[in-house]
């Protein structure tokens, strides 16, 4: 396990060996991010890994992450350590369900979250992630109905953010973002006055968070709507002595490890992503020895979505 000693050094030799550079998303086990060549969220992860100059990338997150590295890099061999990490946003959309919406809106620009299966992004105009999605929304002509998909929580923020009627939000989510709630968000904020509140934009209680802000139950410069590469950017920044985190439990890692002088406090400690968790360990030791589970995507889909993914990971650089 990744705890015995001589572990990472294994890993690493194997992934040496192998040519693959290891790359861990922020909600991966310690030790998988310990052991990393490179930590981020998805959209830096989607940069590495487009520009690696290493063979193989051994993608420690979920499924649809290691296909978007894929889809840019059709040559280089993508592994995972466990083909069955899927993500329940994801699921949330079928390329079948996205036709049958395109259909009663033509014209619409399709905007698809990375979180999402290689045979949507084939349907997609622009892709792009929690980092960028105001960025990328914004850059569409104002006058042009959008379609943006599959969260609805961080939909209906870019929405607010660009006050733009004209973009229709599907109503999907990833159970455990939604699983923190309002009332979990606006009990700690009470319990801790004075923290800041660092909120992904996929959460339940994205909506709580502004209106603490809004009714000045918080102090409106101390919560912050952040993708998880913004919350560790925004942990250096900040004077606060204490942080109240909501997203996946993992987040926290990086963040003690990114501002160890600061308290970092998980909203709801139970969010915890059950397909981030499945790359354990073992499977990633099994990974760099065996070269398993390797992803395929059907070359037809991949040259469909490329240019929607490549879209999004030139906007916002
Ligand atoms: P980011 O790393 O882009 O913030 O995404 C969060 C997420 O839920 C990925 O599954
Ligand atoms: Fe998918 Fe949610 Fe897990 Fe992220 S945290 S991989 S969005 S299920």
């Amino acid at each position: 396990t990744g705890t015995d000693p001589g572990w990472a050094d294994e890993v690493r030799a194997l992934a040496r060996e192998r040519d693959a550079v290891l790359l861990a998303h922020n909600y991966q086990l310690p030790e998988i991010q310990d052991v990393a060549d490179h930590v981020g969220d998805s959209l830096a992860l989607s940069r590495i890994a487009a520009e690696s100059q290493a063979s193989t990338i051994v993608f420690c997150g979920v499924h649809f992450m290691a296909e978007t590295a894929k889809i840019l890099s059709p040559d280089k061999t993508v592994l995972i350590p466990d083909a069955r990490a899927g993500c329940s946003l994801a699921d949330s959309i079928t390329a079948e369900q996205l036709r049958e919406w395109k259909a009663e809106h033509p014209g619409a620009v399709v905007v698809s979250y990375v979180n999402t299966t290689a045979a949507v992004k084939a349907e997609t105009d622009i892709c792009c992630t929690s980092s960028n999605a105001v960025e990328v929304v914004d850059s569409i002509p104002r006058d042009r109905e959008v379609l943006f998909l599959p969260d609805q929580f961080l939909g209906a923020h870019v929405r607010r953010t660009l006050e733009r009627e004209n973009m229709h939000v599907w109503a999907g989510e990833c159970h455990v973002h939604a699983g923190i709630n309002g009332k979990q968000l606006t009990d700690q904020a009470a319990a801790h006055p004075g923290a800041d509140l660092f909120v992904h934009p996929e959460c339940g209680c994205a909506t709580s968070a502004l209106y603490l802000a809004g009714t000045g139950a918080v102090p409106a410069e101390q919560v912050r709507i952040l993708s998880t590469g913004g919350m560790i950017d925004a942990a250096r920044a900040t004077g606060a002595t204490e942080v109240l985190v909501a997203t996946e439990v993992g987040m926290l890692h990086q963040l003690r490890l990114a501002a160890p002088e600061i308290e970092f406090r998980a909203v709801n400690e139970r969010a915890s992503c059950p397909y981030m968790k499945m790359i354990t360990a073992d499977a990633l030791l099994r990974s760099v020895r065996e070269g398993t589970d390797e992803v395929h995507v059907d070359p037809e889909l991949a040259a469909r979505g490329r240019a929607a993914v490549q879209r999004m990971i030139e906007i916002g650089q």
